[in-house]
């Protein structure tokens, strides 16, 4: 009954160390330790390399240590195991205060006031109200819908998108394709939360960048990310920044990760950016969320958080 883990790209001795505390009684091993491939039962994992997962002929469970999955669903051998991810109020609570920060800088006009800073300049702007502004959500899942709530206590007007049909307490809730431009025209910060997709790759693209709203109060629109860098078209949002049709941005996510030295958003007008940490996953509070939903499983309950392979999230 020992568990897998196994994290590209991560420090595993938090995970080790946490994973230990969190379930004594079990054995815990790393990809280069010693051990039987056929004891282990369950794996938890980030970015493992393609093909390594089938090689564990009794894996119950794979674990993906992150919300997102396109780690695991671009891996053509991945075994047709139930796969869940996380869903914890750690993880959920870190993207809403990205998500809170980041709409409020552009809000409250925080480029202008830390250059004005820069020159010793004392420049104060008119102000709006936040139910002046409409926030649009991509993604109505788990975090939208957290990160929706919390603007909507701050006052906010709130929009949302998914694929299916969503309902939500103060929340206009549009979906689907036919639902993308009456969405869009109404929404001043647009937020994207959205899973990688083949569905959802490339989806913000010049296109959806000038539908949207023209009428808000900050004087245009401001695009933010943290859903996957993939989703957005980076060439169109630096072309919308550069020309004004765009106000401002900040992303979290990009498409190549790390941000290559030479990219242009490192100098781009208006943009915030965050290398990759809006929603970090912590190892103790993600080991004690694992290995609760392991004991839960062993004691004959279902699987939850199950994604779903057809969708691809
Ligand atoms: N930056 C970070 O640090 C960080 C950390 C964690 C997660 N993430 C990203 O955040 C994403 C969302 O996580 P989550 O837990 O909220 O996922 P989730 O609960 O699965 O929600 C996904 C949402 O996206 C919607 N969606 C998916 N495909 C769509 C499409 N083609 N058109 C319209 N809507 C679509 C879904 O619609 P339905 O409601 O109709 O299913 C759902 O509302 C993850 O997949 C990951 O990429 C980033």
């Amino acid at each position: 009954m020992t568990i897998l883990v196994a994290v590209r790209g991560w420090k595993p001795d938090h995970w080790i160390r946490a994973l230990r505390e969190a379930a004594p009684d079990r054995r815990v091993v790393l990809p280069g330790d010693e051990f039987d491939p056929a004891t282990i039962r369950y794996a938890l994992v980030w970015k493992p390399e393609p093909g390594y997962l089938k090689t564990f002929p009794n894996l119950e469970a794979i674990f993906s240590l992150g919300a997102g999955v396109d780690h695991l669903t671009t891996d053509p051998d991945l075994p047709d195991l139930p796969v869940v991810r996380i869903v914890d109020p750690d993880l959920t609570g870190r993207m809403t205060e990205w998500v809170v920060l980041n709409v409020l800088l552009h809000h409250r006009r925080h480029a202008h006031y830390a250059a004005a800073q820069a020159a010793a300049s004392w420049k104060p702007l008119r102000q709006w109200a936040a139910g002046a502004v409409r926030v649009g959500i991509m993604g109505l899942g788990e975090l939208g819908r957290d990160a929706a709530r919390a603007l909507l206590a701050l006052g906010f007007k709130v929009n949302g998108w998914s694929r299916t049909e969503r309902r939500m307490d103060g929340v206009e809730c549009f979906r689907g394709a036919q639902g993308l431009a009456p969405f869009l025209v109404r929404t001043d910060i647009l937020v994207s939360l959205l899973p990688l997709t083949a569905e959802t790759e490339n989806l913000i693209d010049r296109a959806v960048i000038d539908a949207l709203a023209k009428d808000g109060p900050l004087g245009g629109p401001v695009i933010l990310n943290a859903g996957r860098g993939r989703s957005l078209v980076e060439r169109d949002l630096l072309d919308a920044l550069k020309d004004g049709r765009l106000k401002g941005a900040s992303l979290d996510v990009f498409a190549t990760e790390p941000l290559p030295p030479e990219s242009l958003l490192w100098n781009a007008p208006n943009l915030f950016m965050t290398p990759h940490v809006a929603a970090e996953s912590d190892p103790v509070a993600l080991s004690r969320y694992v290995i609760g939903e392991i004991v839960a499983y062993e004691a004959g309950q279902p699987l939850r958080h199950l994604v779903d392979r057809g969708k691809g999230y």
